[in-house]
């Protein structure tokens, strides 16, 4: 799980943010201003022994201090809206978050796609059947290059539907209260959408 170890550009940059002075964060830790000026310039590595107290004193998890990553969600319940699709490039897993999260799958750190509007080659048809929503895509499934999977997002919950090369590039969904759809492409990256609120009949 660990990628890397405390990285001197880290502890400074979140010393900075806590508004802290080398010699204030020093004293915190009973160490010299000086080791941590050798740490923030690359020159050592804090011990091992260390790093609870460093994590606490710049206001961050272990687990974070060492992936050299720091996480910011303010509501801890998470958020739907705020999906996140992380993506292998090794294996294709596919991890999706509700919140900012450091994670990594075949030993590398996987940032969160950003998601874009499609461009034609990646354009979205939705057809509404019945109680559902057909949705489809015109881009090729072949093994070197296809979408990988579609997904929808409501208010309280994601369904996602796996696409495999040689494949079809379709999935189905309860149409009732779809806000968005994603959809990633293995070599052209994640995809999203809106979906319209169909207006109740009076
Ligand atoms: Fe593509």
């Amino acid at each position: 799980m660990m990628n890397s170890y405390a990285t001197g550009a880290m502890i400074r940059r979140l010393r900075e943010e806590k508004g802290l002075t080398q010699a204030e964060l020093a004293e915190k830790l009973y160490i010299s201003d000086k080791t941590v000026s050798k740490w923030e310039t690359g020159k050592g590595y804090p011990d091992i022994t260390l790093i609870e107290p460093l994590a606490a004193a710049l206001g961050v998890s272990v687990p974070e201090l060492l992936s050299g990553e720091n996480i910011s969600n303010r509501n801890r319940a998470g958020n739907m809206q705020r999906t996140l699709f992380h993506v292998c490039p090794v294996c294709g897993n596919i991890i999706t978050s509700v919140g900012e999260c450091v994670v990594s799958c075949c030993g590398i750190t996987l940032p969160a796609q950003e998601a874009e509007a499609p461009d034609e080659a990646h354009a979205v048809t939705v057809d509404p059947v019945e109680d559902e929503l057909y949705v489809t895509l015109s881009h090729e499934m072949t093994k070197s290059h296809y979408v990988s999977f579609i997904a929808a997002l409501t208010f309280d919950g994601l369904k996602l539907v796996k696409l495999y090369p040689e494949g079809s590039a379709e999935a189905r969904f309860k149409s009732g209260g779809i806000r968005a759809l994603y959809w990633y492409c293995n070599h052209h990256g994640l995809f999203t959408q809106r979906v319209e609120r169909k207006r109740p009949r009076a």
